[in-house]
């Protein structure tokens, strides 16, 4: 347990995972490496982090993932080509995701699941609390969830963790958490389940990936079981902290109302590409006058 005040300055980042959602795509590339419009998805969650305010961020990676520590380094060739170009916007962008924040990589080894990842974090978490960002999930830089937990975080102590309300046949797809009202916006956490069968749902609140923690997670998830799927769960240790504020909790909610990509699942990336793309400033006029035409013309033949 630490002082609810204590300032918050790590992410981490789990990006281990296999994207086999994506195969053949993510054969031989990293499923955080698609590209999001022009972008891999895996800077968004790194820019949202930052945006909040947090300076250092530890991912967790593992085989075939030397792409991502590559895209957040120089590239000292490529920024010659395109300084003699005097493509100095280009150069810019490619420039941009070496100056983001300190950046820190361990390898998980075994893929033990999310719990074991973020356990993979706790030599270099230290005794502060810090965040966690899912790479599946894309949160619209307009909504700054992050901030909003941070701050809840500073307010309430012990650990928070980000909901979203899902339709009740999509419950088995996520954590979900049993939970009553406490403040403006904050809910208290009182139990949780992942992945649970919809007879077994304690509600429609699903967590989204992200979440701000207490410490004593990780002493937590040393002693937490193998749970579903096998692998150590987070959220069975966020259960165990609910419970006990001794051991990282109280757990408090905050309802996400914003805008959330799911890049984790086929339908969802494209989606977020689509919306992100029309936003785009310099793509956007273009591309909409493009969707307009193709959903008029070519839309009444489909289905
Ligand atoms: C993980 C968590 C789950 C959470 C989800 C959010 O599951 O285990 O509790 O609801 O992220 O995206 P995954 O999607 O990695 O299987």
């Amino acid at each position: 347990m630490t002082s609810p005040r204590s300032r918050i300055s790590k992410a981490v980042i789990p990006a281990a995972g296999l994207g086999t959602r994506f195969l053949p795509a993510t054969k031989a590339t990293p499923k955080e490496m698609l590209p999001v419009v022009d972008q891999p998805a895996i800077q968004y969650v790194v820019e949202e982090a930052t945006a909040a305010g947090l300076t250092d961020v530890l991912m967790i990676t593992g085989r075939n993932k030397r792409p991502l520590e590559d895209h957040f380094d120089r590239n000292y060739e490529l920024e010659d080509a395109l300084r003699r170009k005097g493509d100095t916007e280009r150069l810019s962008r490619v420039q941009a995701s070496t100056t983001l924040a300190t950046m820190h990589y361990v390898r998980q080894g075994d893929p033990k699941g999310l719990g074991h990842a973020i356990l993979c974090a706790a030599p270099h978490v230290g005794d502060q609390p810090f965040a966690v960002l899912l790479g599946d999930d894309l949160i619209d830089p307009r909504d700054p969830l992050l901030t909003t937990m941070m701050e809840a975080q500073v307010e309430h102590g012990g650990s928070i963790i980000a909901l979203m309300e899902v339709d009740p046949d999509r419950t088995h797809l996520y954590g979900c958490a049993a939970v009553e009202p406490v403040a403006d916006g904050v809910l208290r956490v009182t139990g949780l389940v992942e992945k649970p069968d919809p007879a077994e749902a304690p509600s429609n609140l699903a967590i989204i990936g992200r979440y701000v923690l207490d410490p004593g997670v990780f002493e937590v998830l040393g002693k937490t079981p193998p749970g579903r799927g096998g692998e150590l769960q987070l959220t069975d240790a966020l259960q165990t902290m609910s419970t006990d504020s001794a051991l990282g909790g109280p757990v408090y909610g905050v309802v996400f109302k914003g805008r959330r990509y799911d890049t984790g699942d086929r339908g969802d990336y494209l989606r977020a590409i689509v919306r992100l793309a029309c936003e785009r400033p310099d793509l956007g006029p273009e591309f909409q006058k493009w969707l307009r035409t193709y959903v008029a013309e070519e839309m009444p033949t489909i289905g």
